[in-house]
């Protein structure tokens, strides 16, 4: 019987974790990246997986991954502020973007994403894990600003599921993924 309090308690807890404070590094985040702005092409990090947000503002920092403004806002962040900044908002509720797609594009992304096996690594649902982005609901704008940068070689993504590189992607081809990702419902 001891268990039902603990479980309980154990809510409790999380509930509380979940609208806690955030960390003192975090509010210079949220004028950009606070959900509610839906800014054009600032991604939302809000139930982003931790290790990922953790190994991205590491590459940011490292200039392993270039993208202004964050290779330079990263440069102030040390390693307990990285670590605050992942686990803050890794537990904070995922949203949905808000936009209209045009569905016969949401049509083709949905054909290219099963054609390359995208699932493979991000998940049926495109939650992701662990280091592997969640990009379902995630900002359109944002993500073919990523599928370009890939296809560009300008980030590093590894090969999709068929081994085809994402450097092959047209423009065609990266509007129709990110608008397919962007509007599948946010879990
Ligand atoms: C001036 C606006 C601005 C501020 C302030 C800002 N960001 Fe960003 N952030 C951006 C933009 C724009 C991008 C997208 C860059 C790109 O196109 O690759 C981004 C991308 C990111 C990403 C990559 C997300 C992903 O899905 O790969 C992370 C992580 C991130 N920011 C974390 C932070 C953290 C943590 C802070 C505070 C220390 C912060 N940002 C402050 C504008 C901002
Ligand atoms: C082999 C596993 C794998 C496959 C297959 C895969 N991805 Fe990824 N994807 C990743 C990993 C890992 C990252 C993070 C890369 C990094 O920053 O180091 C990523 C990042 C992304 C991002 C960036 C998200 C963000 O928040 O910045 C997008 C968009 C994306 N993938 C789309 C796709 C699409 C579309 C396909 C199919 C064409 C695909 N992925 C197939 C593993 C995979």
């Amino acid at each position: 019987m001891r268990t039902v309090p603990v479980l309980i308690l154990l809510c409790a807890m999380h509930g509380a974790a979940a609208a806690a404070e955030p960390p003192p590094a975090a509010a210079a985040c949220i004028e950009c990246h606070a959900r509610e702005y839906q800014r054009t092409s600032v991604p939302q990090l809000e139930g982003q997986h931790a290790a990922y947000l953790r190994m991205e503002l590491t590459h940011f920092r490292e200039k392993h991954r270039r993208a202004f403004p964050m290779d330079q806002i990263a440069q102030d962040l040390d390693d307990a502020d990285i670590e605050a900044l992942a686990d803050w908002f890794s537990r904070q509720p995922w949203g949905a973007w808000r936009f209209a797609a045009d569905p016969a594009r949401v049509a083709e992304g949905a054909q290219l994403v099963d054609r390359f096996q995208c699932a493979a690594c991000h998940g049926a649902g495109f939650t992701g894990t662990e280091v592997i982005p969640r990009t379902a609901g995630q900002n359109p704008v944002y993500l073919a600003r990523q599928l370009r940068a890939f296809s560009r070689g300008d980030r590093y993504h590894p090969p999709t599921g068929t081994g085809a590189r994402m450097f092959r992607l047209s423009e065609a081809e990266v509007e129709s993924l990110a608008l397919f990702l962007a509007q599948m419902p946010a879990p």
